[in-house]
């Protein structure tokens, strides 16, 4: 389910006033930015007044040196003009990249820090589209907030300007200009909830896509490829309807143009009367409907602005209640200790959802530096049991000690620095075998070459690595998908040696490798559990004649501890599973 459907209620003036507050780092440079538009718009503010003096003077008047002038003047403002907007252009988008900079650096954080709990509940097509689609869309919203501010300044000064060329023109103005404010405001709901299915929409393509790409063996093996693309194509339709109906709704709203429609004819029909009459002149006349014609425009441009806000504000809303309803991990806790690996679970009790326990009051105590083996039937909460070490998941009930400290009491990332992992199936990153072992490190950069040959070399993987045509700086394909499953195992292994933990978790292949590949990995598997405490989910037959302690578990429970021996005198689950998986598996 996806949290950020259940959104935090802001209207689209809070989330101005919030994407606003983005800008606040760079309010020097805003507020330059604003300054160098308002010239602009100020200097263009004299071409009515200048096209006025060209009907009376040069024309009614027939004065030609005052031609050359106004031709110089208009020349200027022109000149001054385009400077002007060269250098808003590049104020704005040196805002706008920085402001999306930040964002979308402050959602990735966010995602860096969320508990495992998160990544269960939201694909990782949702997830790209948080950072890329929906903080794209709030930046769009900074810049749409940063220009509704321009265009009111903008209307401020204009406004003053027609009350000073004449205060009866500037009154005639005011219901239109209210109009072109008032209507867009009064339409909002509906472009708003059309954003909201546009945003959606890129949402559920992002999902499709990354499942797309990521399942694509299985989709080939399955012979699904069209059924993927109607699936794809019917989405792309559902977008493209929904972006028309945003455009449709954002033009039907915009209903700006009417005050020019009715405010235009009417002054013509004054206006034309009073030049008629003589009241006015024909310039005065001209300058006039100008500057009414001038004085909408920053109220378009402000009603333009706010259908991109009232766009923008879906997305915002989303990155906003992204950023509030999940709570991060804490980074706070004891530092400074050196574990030595001693771990006790004291009635520990654990499920994913509150009704369900997935682990019931598990007690088990393991000095530091032995081996202990988890069996037990598929299901059985192996893996979930490893995962509460590093607290990758909390207990909800009970505590785990490691030494004398209760885990919780201890900061995330010095637990996780004295723990080692070698999953079934380890995720290697693609990039050279030297940077995937490098990373196994707590200081990457500081490790030496010859010591990734070491750890290489005690995960039996330095003979196989030298063979490959570029050795060590070989690209291993994201996922590390150009190596075989025990070549990955090999160079997860070297990764945590080179990491050289006081603690190991280790869920061990069960996928059959060869007897030779069994052999080296198995050999260096021993090398790396030897002197670190490690729990390992044992499928092979060694392992548990080594453990110290094999802890036998079925639904959740512990109901066997002991070593080999012990737990085939007791002819319990253990004895059953040891006979049926074990004593087969070599
Ligand atoms: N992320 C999760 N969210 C909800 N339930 C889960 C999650 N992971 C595991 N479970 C459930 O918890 C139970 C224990 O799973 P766990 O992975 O610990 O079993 P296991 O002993 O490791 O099994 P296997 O030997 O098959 O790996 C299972 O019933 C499983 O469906
Ligand atoms: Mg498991």
């Amino acid at each position: 389910m996806n949290e950020s459907k259940k959104k935090s209620n802001l209207g689209s003036g809070r989330i101005a006033v919030r994407l606003l507050g983005a800008l606040k780092p760079y309010w020097g440079l805003a507020l330059l930015c604003l300054l160098v538009y308002a010239g602009s718009r100020g200097l263009f503010l004299f071409t009515p007044w200048v096209e006025g003096q060209f009907l009376d003077r040069v024309f009614g008047e027939k004065d030609v040196d005052y031609l050359f002038i106004l031709v110089g003047v208009w020349f200027g403002i022109a000149f001054a003009t385009y400077l002007t907007s060269l250098g808003t252009g590049y104020f704005v988008s040196k805002i706008t990249g920085q402001t999306r900079r930040d964002m979308q650096l402050k959602v990735y954080q966010h995602l860096r820090f969320l508990p495992c709990r998160f990544y269960d509940n939201h694909t990782t097509g949702q997830i790209m589209a948080y950072v890329n689609t929906d903080t794209g869309a709030a930046a769009e919203g900074i810049l749409a907030s940063g220009w509704i501010v321009a265009g009111g300044v903008e209307f401020v000064i204009t406004l003053v300007v027609v009350f000073w060329v004449n205060p009866w023109l500037g009154l005639f103005s005011i219901p239109f200009t209210l109009a072109v404010v008032y209507l867009p405001v009064l339409f909002r709901r509906p472009v708003q909830n059309a954003s909201k299915q546009v945003l959606q929409e890129r949402e559920s393509i992002s999902s499709r896509l990354q499942e797309g790409i990521a399942g694509s063996r299985e989709i080939k093996s399955l012979g699904h490829e069209m059924r993927d693309m109607g699936f794809i194509g019917g989405s792309l339709n559902t977008l493209v309807r929904a972006e028309v109906r945003q455009a449709v709704i954002g033009g039907l709203t915009a209903l700006g143009p009417l005050a020019s429609w009715l405010g235009n004819p009417l002054f013509f029909f004054i206006g034309g009367k009073m030049v008629i009459d003589g009241d006015i002149s024909v310039g005065f006349f001209w300058m006039a409907t100008r500057y009414l014609n001038l004085l909408t425009f920053p109220l378009y441009r402000c009603q333009n602005e706010y259908q991109k806000l009232l766009r923008a504000g879906e997305g915002a809303k989303r990155v906003f209640a992204f950023l509030e309803e999940n709570p991060t991990e804490t980074q706070d806790g004891i530092t400074g200790i050196n574990l030595q690996g001693k771990v006790r679970f004291e009635d520990v009790t654990f499920g994913y959802n509150e009704t369900e326990p997935v682990l019931e009051n598990v007690t088990f105590e393991v000095q530091p530096g032995q081996l202990v083996a988890l069996v037990g039937p598929s299901g059985a909460g192996k893996s979930t049991l490893l995962n509460l070490i590093p607290r990758f998941r909390e207990p909800t009930q009970g505590h785990i000690y490691v030494d004398a400290h209760d885990i919780s009491t201890l900061n995330l990332r010095v637990l996780r620095s004295q723990m080692g992992t070698v999953f079934q199936d380890p995720y290697l990153f693609s990039g050279s075998i030297e940077e995937n072992i490098r990373m196994g490190a707590r200081h990457p950069e500081r490790v030496r070459q010859d010591d990734i040959i070491a750890a290489a070399t005690a995960a039996n993987a330095h003979s196989f690595i030298t063979q490959l045509t570029d050795g060590y700086a070989t690209e291993i394909g994201e996922r590390g998908i150009k190596l075989s499953g025990g070549e990955r195992q090999r160079i997860a292994i070297a990764r945590v040696l080179l990491r050289n933990p006081k603690m190991l978790l280790l869920d061990e292949a069960t996928s059959a490798l060869d007897s030779e590949t069994e052999r080296v990995v198995t050999e260096a598997l021993e090398r790396l559990m030897k002197g670190r405490t490690s729990f390992v989910i044992a499928h092979r037959l060694s392992t548990v004649l080594n453990a110290d302690v094999i802890l036998a578990m079925e639904n959740g429970k512990i109901l066997e501890a002991g070593t080999h021996q012990e737990l085939l005198t007791q002819d319990g689950l253990y004895a059953r599973l040891y006979h049926l998986q074990f004593a087969t598996s070599g």
